[in-house]
């Protein structure tokens, strides 16, 4: 087994750390503080490849591995996750899915333009009574022709009012139940397409979350993506590697917490000695370190099977459940490690332990992932 990274991994991952250091950081409280969206970094991070990183070039995309894909989202969550997760569902969920289920023409007229950033897309699964449940969409898109008539509500969905193109995934035919499920390219500029209010968000507060209401918006046949009923089968099979990002995103966000705990327990002093000298925080550092190497084993074992054609929906599965509660660990005790100032923005460590929350419940609960990793375990 090979836990080399090569050099152009390093490369990668490097450029990533000099983009959220230089272009992620200033203002990062700024924009927490204020739910504002970093237009101007994303723009950026689209024209550096970081939008469209694992697909293919013919399409303006990176041609990259997930691998490159984790290294690169694990350093900017280090500094900004709510950038971290426009770039998660861009690259995961839109740009991955279309890459790989749309058709020639869908990814010539769509992806193109979401690879650069020129385009933002977003995700559109989640409504109010079909979150975890999937299979119990209300969203319906009836069958007229050439056309389908698309109504319903779509909640939580990040890049709400940013995107330009979303996929929805609604209900075709109720009797067949999940075969009766469809996904189409659905354009913001579309009669019926309303965008609800933006969500006042406990944490990844720069990102945009909205609710999304589809009142009798008639979508072409030509953008519904795969075969009729292959709706349920592409957001789950799309999700599986959604998953791998997020968990690299927890990873980052536990990394960035626990580099700002390290950092400040050699410059602070109490009790005559700078406080990483006492076993107390001494034994936090160590216990975070442990965490977040393990953390980090399960996410590149995730990337490097969805690269290699390994059962992928399980390894991500276990990395994203395994990560996220490192997250949430870790944030926590840097905030202890800090004390006091932990409890204030300017030290960063709080707005980590906000954003660590939502890598629990996005893209699959906690819950969820037991679910998925228990059955195949028990199938196996
Ligand atoms: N790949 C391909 N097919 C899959 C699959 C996968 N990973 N998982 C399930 N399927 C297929 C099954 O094979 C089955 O098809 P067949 O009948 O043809 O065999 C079909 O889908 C139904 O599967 P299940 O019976 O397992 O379905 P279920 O109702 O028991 O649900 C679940 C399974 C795992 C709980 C699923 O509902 C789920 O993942 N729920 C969570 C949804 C979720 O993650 N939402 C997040 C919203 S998106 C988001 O957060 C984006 C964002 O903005 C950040």
């Amino acid at each position: 087994m090979d836990f080399k990274l090569t050099e152009e991994h390093i490369m990668i991952r490097d450029a990533a750390r000099d983009f959220a250091n230089s272009e992620l950081l200033p203002g990062v409280i700024e924009r927490d503080d204020k739910q504002e969206f970093p237009t101007e970094q994303v723009k950026k991070m689209g024209e550096l490849g970081f939008l469209g990183m694992m697909a293919s070039p013919e399409y303006g995309g990176g041609g990259m591995d997930t691998v490159s894909y984790v290294l690169a989202m694990e350093e900017i969550s280090k500094i900004d996750a709510s950038a971290s997760v426009v770039m998660s569902v861009n690259n995961s969920l839109v740009c991955w899915g279309l890459d790989t289920f749309a058709s020639k023409e869908q990814k010539e007229k769509y992806l193109t333009k979401l690879t650069t950033g020129e385009s933002i897309g977003a995700f559109c699964l989640s409504e109010p009574e079909a979150g975890s449940d999937a299979t119990s969409q209300r969203t319906t898109a009836i069958d007229h022709g050439d056309h389908y008539i698309l109504n319903g509500t779509k909640n939580w969905i990040t890049n709400g009012n940013t995107a330009d193109f979303y996929l929805v995934i609604a209900q075709t035919d109720r009797e067949k139940k999940h075969k009766g499920i469809n996904a189409f390219i659905v354009e913001k500029t579309w009669e019926g397409f309303e965008i609800g209010p933006k969500e006042n968000k406990l944490g990844i507060r720069g990102s945009d979350t909205h609710s999304l209401v589809f009142n009798d918006v008639k979508v072409p046949k030509e953008n519904r993506i795969g075969e009729d009923g292959f709706g349920f089968k592409f957001a789950m099979k799309t999700l599986a590697g959604g998953r791998i990002g997020i968990a690299a995103q927890a990873l980052g966000i536990a990394g960035g917490a626990y580099e700002l705990a390290l950092k400040y327990s050699k410059e602070r002093k109490a009790f005559g000695t700078e406080i990483c000298n006492h076993q107390a925080i001494a034994f936090k550092l160590a216990d975070m370190h442990v965490s977040i190497e393990a953390a980090r084993l399960l996410v590149m074992k995730a990337a490097s099977d969805k690269d290699n054609n390994g059962n992928y929906d399980l390894s991500g599965a276990i990395a994203k459940l395994y990560a996220s509660q490192v997250a949430m660990d870790v944030s926590v005790e840097a905030v202890q490690v800090h004390g006091g100032n932990g409890f204030v923005k300017d030290y960063h460590v709080e707005r980590h332990m906000r954003d660590a929350k939502i890598t629990q419940i996005y893209e699959g609960t906690s819950e969820i992932q037991k679910i998925v990793i228990s059955r195949s375990i028990i199938n196996e």
